[in-house]
């Protein structure tokens, strides 16, 4: 059994099915890809994934047990944790604290602990602060840590939207398109972050309109169009597909 498997996963909005019956699965430290054209459903994929939305069909199986009924805080705990297409920030707090945000799902002191301040709480705390600021070096963002999020430029909010996800002690991390926004020499440091991860053991699953990085990265591509899963196979093998190349030209004559 692979270590997530997604079986036949289906999500209709009233007359539209944005995602149609598809499956896919991913071992421990892989790196996939989920690419496809513009509303090809993949940031709902990972709505699925995540409890954002519950699923009409399907099963998502994450190290043997099921996940599809539960809530994104459950989902979260059990170690699956993302990032949004749109970043969501608290923008007018700071970076570390944005951070610390992450860790508070592993809370495991009382709300008794906290109102009274106890050694617990306060050990928990500190605990928190230390890690928080290791994941911000470990990203790059060590020095804008006491700056307010939303003064960051683009690319580092979508690092600290990463530092984030990592804080909740996640073993997969699921990337909107996390180059959105980036400079190539910003594209190429979070390639290697992302290797990076990986090589830490971390699982990745990707979703990035940047063909670049998607064929640089990526272990493995699956490819959706119009909700429907089209291809699957190795960078090379994707970027000769035929159906492949024909959804991303959609409708575009070859010789016009
Ligand atoms: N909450 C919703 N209600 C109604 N329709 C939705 C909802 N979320 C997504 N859709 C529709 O489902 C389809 C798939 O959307 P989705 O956001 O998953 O695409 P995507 O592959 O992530 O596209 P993009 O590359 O533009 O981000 C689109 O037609 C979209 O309009
Ligand atoms: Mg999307």
């Amino acid at each position: 059994m692979a270590y997530l498997e997604v079986k036949g996963i289906t999500k209709q909005f009233g007359g539209l099915v944005a995602v149609d019956d598809v499956s896919f699965e991913v071992e421990k430290g892989e790196i996939i890809s989920i690419i496809g054209p513009n509303g090809a459903g993949k940031t709902t994929v990972f709505n699925m994934l995540t409890g954002v939305y519950q699923i009409d069909k399907g099963e998502i199986i994450f190290e043997g047990q099921p996940i599809h009924n539960k809530t994104p805080r459950e989902i979260v705990k059990a170690g699956i944790s993302r990032t949004f297409q749109n970043i969501r920030l608290f923008g007018n707090m700071r970076v570390i604290e944005n951070v610390l945000v992450g860790t508070q799902i592993r809370t495991e002191y009382t709300f008794f602990d906290s109102f009274f301040r106890t050694g617990r709480f306060r050990r928990e705390e500190s605990e928190k602060v230390v890690k928080s600021v290791r994941i911000l070096e470990s990203i790059g963002l060590r020095e804008r840590m006491d700056d307010y999020a939303q003064s960051l430029p683009y690319g580092e909010q979508r690092k600290l939207e990463i530092a984030r996800a990592i804080a909740t002690d996640a073993k997969i991390i699921l990337l909107d398109e996390p180059a959105a926004g980036m400079n190539p020499q910003e594209s190429e440091e979070l390639l290697q972050f992302i290797r990076k991860l990986r090589d830490k053991g971390y699982t990745i699953i990707l979703i990035e309109h940047d063909m670049s990085v998607v064929m640089n990265i990526s272990d493995r591509i699956y490819v959706i169009d119009h909700g429907k899963r089209i291809a699957h196979g190795l960078p090379a093998e994707i970027a000769n597909n035929e159906k492949v190349i024909e959804a991303y030209l959609g409708g575009v004559k070859k010789d016009a």
